[in-house]
């Protein structure tokens, strides 16, 4: 793996993060060796699965900022994808928000000019709120591949979720 390119995979509470497997599985057979980083919440719903992600990885599985004097325990991303992307780090995200280390590392790609994809997952109630539409479009503008709507995720009737349907190849096949 270790001439391979490097994706983080940033992981938010929703649904799919509790079949993230499935995503670092699809992310290491288009060739990428992956890194997964979670929301502090999105990390409370595998708590159980933190060493078998682990293995699977390679990596240290990240959730937290580090201390000043530790050392970085991760290789420099070439890409960014995170899948799945709630309503809220989505909207952090735009506004500038840095208080998780999953927004600190894409607020700073945006920067970087790192290709960077978000798979969102949201129920109808949620991609109605009017913030939305706005920080896709901001996202968007600025060089975020945000895979909403035709192509991508479309958002559910709230409380029927389909975790089958989550479109893990549209995000792979952005990152190609
Ligand atoms: C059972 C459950 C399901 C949830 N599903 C979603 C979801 O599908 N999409 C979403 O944006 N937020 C969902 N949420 C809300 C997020 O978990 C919540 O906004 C959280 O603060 C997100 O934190 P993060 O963006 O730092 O991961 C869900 C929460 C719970 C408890």
């Amino acid at each position: 793996m270790s001439d391979s390119r490097v994706l983080y995979l940033i992981a938010c509470a929703a649904p799919p993060t509790r079949r993230i497997r499935t995503g670092i599985e699809m992310a290491q057979k288009a060739g990428w060796d992956v890194c997964l980083v979670l929301t502090p919440s999105a990390a409370r719903w595998v708590e159980q699965d933190m060493p078998l992600l682990q293995e699977m990885t390679g990596h240290p599985v990240r959730t937290a900022y580090k201390l000043p004097d530790e050392p970085d325990v991760l290789p420099s991303p070439d890409a960014i994808l995170v899948a799945p992307a709630t309503f809220n780090t989505l909207n952090k995200w735009a506004q500038g928000i840095s208080d998780t280390l999953a927004l600190g590392l894409v607020t700073e790609a945006i920067g970087l000019q790192l290709p960077l994809v978000a798979l969102p997952y949201l129920n109808q109630a949620q991609a109605a709120h009017p913030a939305l539409g706005q920080t896709v479009d901001f996202l968007r503008a600025n060089g975020v591949t945000v895979l909403l709507g035709d192509g991508g995720f479309v958002p559910h009737v709230p409380k029927h979720g389909d975790l089958d349907g989550y479109p893990w190849d549209a995000a792979f096949a952005a990152l190609a």
